[in-house]
């Protein structure tokens, strides 16, 4: 297995994440959630939203996209104020605003909660280039969230109104991330009623088939030798990754690619709850029957042979 080398930012956010769960979960109490402690977390946090920024704008790599962090910023204001009520009124002023901050993304006719797309968009524009907007495409994407790589790939590589789109979701909390103990906000829609609602704003809906089911299920129900572009974004667990890698390499043409999210994720404190040790277990055995198109914080490759 390859040694990850932590970068002390991606630590320091880590440790924010944490510091955040031990305020606002079930532990959630007067004694653990005093007003100074989340007075230095909204400090924290808001300085970490600046560095962020700066990062992005310096092309440096970060955990999640800025926009992302501000929208889970609001969530956590707006949580907090619902679980902790015995903070001092200026600490709930503050959360306050922050549970102000907007709810959503909002990209043309589409309205996300969280960014899991954006950077990679013009890499995946040049590395799709070669298939963009051939006819009779078949994609699938495992772990569609809201749909916003649905819709991208829908909009710029699925434009052929013979191309198709199959999207595998659970539609559950992932394993691995306890989602952060966030209160939902009243009324707000759940990932599948938003990824249904952007799927249905497309111009390409009508190429989309929705399987809410379990990759591990849904992968084994669908046809080999089949699909010219496969986006893998489900499970993070190595085990599910794995499984998701073997099961996709059946399913892909030769010539086709495959891509899979969060290679260089290293927020998990055990290796084994990311997807580097099997995406890197599976090109050791699968070595020269692909080609690595790119390698960063997200792994493409091309199926060369069976
Ligand atoms: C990071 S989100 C996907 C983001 C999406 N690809 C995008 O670009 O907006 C991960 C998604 O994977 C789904 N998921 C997690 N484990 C899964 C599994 N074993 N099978 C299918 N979906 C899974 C979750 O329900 C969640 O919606």
């Amino acid at each position: 297995m390859s040694k990850v080398t932590p970068d002390p930012f991606f630590l320091s956010f880590r440790a924010l994440v944490e510091e955040y769960k031990a305020l606002a979960t079930g532990e959630c109490n007067e004694a653990r959630a005093t007003s100074s402690r989340v007075a230095a977390y909204i400090d924290a946090q808001l300085a970490m939203i600046e560095e962020l920024k700066a990062r992005e704008q310096a092309g440096r790599p970060v955990p999640h996209a800025s926009e992302a962090v501000v929208l889970m910023t609001g969530l956590q204001g707006y949580t907090l104020l619902q679980r902790a009520p015995w903070l001092d009124a200026d600490v709930r002023a503050r959360l306050e605003t922050l549970a102000g901050w907007p709810m959503y993304l909002e990209r043309g006719p589409y309205r996300f909660t969280a960014d899991f797309g954006t950077h990679h968009q013009l890499r995946w524009a040049k590395e799709y280039a070669a298939i963009a907007h051939r006819p009779s495409l078949r994609a699938v994407e495992i772990g569609v969230f809201e749909g916003m790589t649905s819709t991208w790939l829908l909009d710029n590589v699925l434009t052929d109104p013979t191309s198709r789109l199959i999207c595998v979701d659970a539609f559950e909390p992932p394993r691995n991330v306890d989602n952060y103990a966030f209160a939902r906000r009243a009324n707000a829609p759940t990932p599948e009623q938003l990824f249904d609602a952007n799927i249905a704003a497309s111009s390409g809906a009508s190429k989309v088939q929705k399987i809410a089911a379990y990759s591990g299920v849904a992968l084994r129900t669908l046809p080999v030798d089949t699909f010219d572009l496969v986006y893998v974004d489900g499970s993070h667990l190595a085990p599910d990754v794995l499984e998701d890698a073997i099961l996709v390499w059946r399913m892909l043409k030769v010539g086709a690619l495959v891509t899979f999210d969060d290679y260089g994720w290293e927020l998990p404190v055990d290796p084994l709850e990311r997807p580097q040790p099997a995406l890197d277990a599976f090109m050791t055995i699968f070595a020269g029957k692909f080609e690595l198109v790119h390698k960063s914080w997200q792994l493409t490759l091309r199926k060369l042979r069976a």
